[in-house]
């Protein structure tokens, strides 16, 4: 049976990563979430104060950055330069600027590129905001996620809550509003559904509803291909 590449994309909180991570699981596919990625280099610009809205400076620190994407029992994590940033890159101060910092064209493409290799193999299951639009764009399987704004808000409050992050859910509703309009308005590969995705409302449905849902739609695919 082939393993094919599976790419999931859809706005913060649709539970994207929650379900991407246990169909891969499953599938016994390789989850990549390429969110981390720019997580890492928000973080990266943050510790080193450059000025966010600075293109160029972005793209060179990118460029001298080594982002690993290793994946474990626990979870995918993140090694930046060689260090585990896998819980720093979820703190508040990165999530409220990493949208401004995935804006940048030159910063998308070389990304992008990153991206590309880490699918060619196949077998991954690949989560973004483009995957499906841009990084593989001929992926044998398409989803398109999504929830209301007030279930992922919700959603999103719990999450903190286990890390034992407080905060408002109108404030964290407020902030996915506010990152949904960034992702979707930009110019560079703006967040939106690929023609041919499936799309999946998973404000109602449970985590292993949609799980289930996703390992059957492989299946099928991999018993096709
Ligand atoms: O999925 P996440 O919340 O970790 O993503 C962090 C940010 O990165 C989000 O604001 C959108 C952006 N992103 C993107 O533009 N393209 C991707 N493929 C993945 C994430």
């Amino acid at each position: 049976m082939k393993k094919i590449r599976i790419a999931i994309d859809g706005p913060a909180g649709a539970g994207k990563s929650t379900i991407a991570k246990l169909a891969a699981e499953k599938l016994q596919y390789t989850y990549v979430d390429t969110g981390a990625m720019y997580r890492a280099l928000t973080y990266k610009s943050l510790q080193q104060k450059k000025n966010l809205a600075d293109e160029q400076a972005l793209l060179e620190l990118l460029m001298s950055s080594c982002i690993e994407l290793e994946p474990s029992p626990a979870g995918q994590q993140v090694y930046l330069d060689g260090q585990n940033v896998s819980e720093a890159i979820r703190m508040p101060e990165v999530t409220a600027n990493v949208s401004e910092v995935a804006a940048h064209a030159a910063v998308r493409k070389e990304m992008v590129d990153r991206q590309m290799k880490l699918a060619e193999s196949g077998g991954v299951l690949m989560d973004g905001r483009d995957i499906g639009t841009h990084v593989i764009p001929d992926a044998e399987l398409k989803l398109f996620m999504s929830a209301s704004a007030d279930e992922r808000a919700r959603r999103r409050f719990e999450d903190n809550k286990s890390r034992g992050i407080h905060i408002p859910v109108e404030e964290l509703k407020q902030d996915i509003l506010r990152r949904d309009k960034l992702d979707s308005e930009r110019e560079a590969s703006p967040l939106i559904q690929a023609e041919d995705a499936i799309f999946l409302d998973t404000t109602t449905l449970t985590i292993e509803d949609v799980v289930e849902e996703i390992v059957n739609l492989v299946k099928a695919k991999e018993q096709s291909g």
